[in-house]
């Protein structure tokens, strides 16, 4: 997962955030970080055969998605709809009524194009001198996912702390 984020955010996110401020972030990243999250989460991560090609961070009560980070080779091949669409189930099966996300400014779009609303601009700070610009997103359940469960054999669940 620490390579995949680190990968994303350094080939992705490049064109959106300044040279310093894709450094502060990747550089942030730890591998151990992924292991212990502090509060229970709910992480799936998308699998071409045996390789982890993207993974994705839920809050599921509160309908927060953390994450959501695909590896540079696979991007525009679905893997991220396919996480975010799983995502999504889990939190209208958990109770949420929408689902809220701090988009990088280059995911835009494609919370847009996923039925997710711009609601204003926000910032996610990352050291004193350096803030990353994003974009505060919502998406209301819509009327007939409750109950409704979408999975796929690219996608596995991992198990909380
Ligand atoms: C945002 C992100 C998760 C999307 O994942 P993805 O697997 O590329 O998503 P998909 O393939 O399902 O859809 C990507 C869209 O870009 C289009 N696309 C096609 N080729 C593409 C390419 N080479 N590069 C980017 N997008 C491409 C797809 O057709 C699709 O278009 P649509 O929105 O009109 O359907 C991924 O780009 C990423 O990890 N970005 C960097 C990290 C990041 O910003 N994460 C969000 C943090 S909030």
């Amino acid at each position: 997962m620490w390579s995949v984020h680190s990968r994303a955010v350094e080939a992705l996110c490049r064109g959106a955030y300044s040279a310093q401020e894709v450094r502060t972030w990747v550089e942030l990243l730890r591998p151990e970080g992924y292991l212990r999250p502090d509060l229970p989460r709910t992480v799936l991560v998308a699998e071409r055969g045996h390789t982890l090609v993207g993974f994705g961070q839920l809050d599921a009560m509160l309908g927060e998605l953390e994450a959501l980070y695909v590896a540079p080779e696979e991007v525009g091949t679905g893997v991220g709809s396919r996480l975010l669409e799983a995502l999504e189930a889990l939190a209208w099966r958990a109770g949420a009524r929408m689902m809220n996300l701090d988009a990088s400014l280059n995911a835009e779009t494609f919370y847009r194009s996923r039925g997710y609303l711009r609601l204003h601009a926000a910032r996610r700070i990352l050291t004193a001198e350096v803030q990353l610009s994003c974009v505060r997103m919502q998406k209301r359940r819509p009327a007939l996912a409750l109950g409704e469960g979408r999975g796929g054999g690219l996608l596995s669940p991992r198990p909380g702390p």
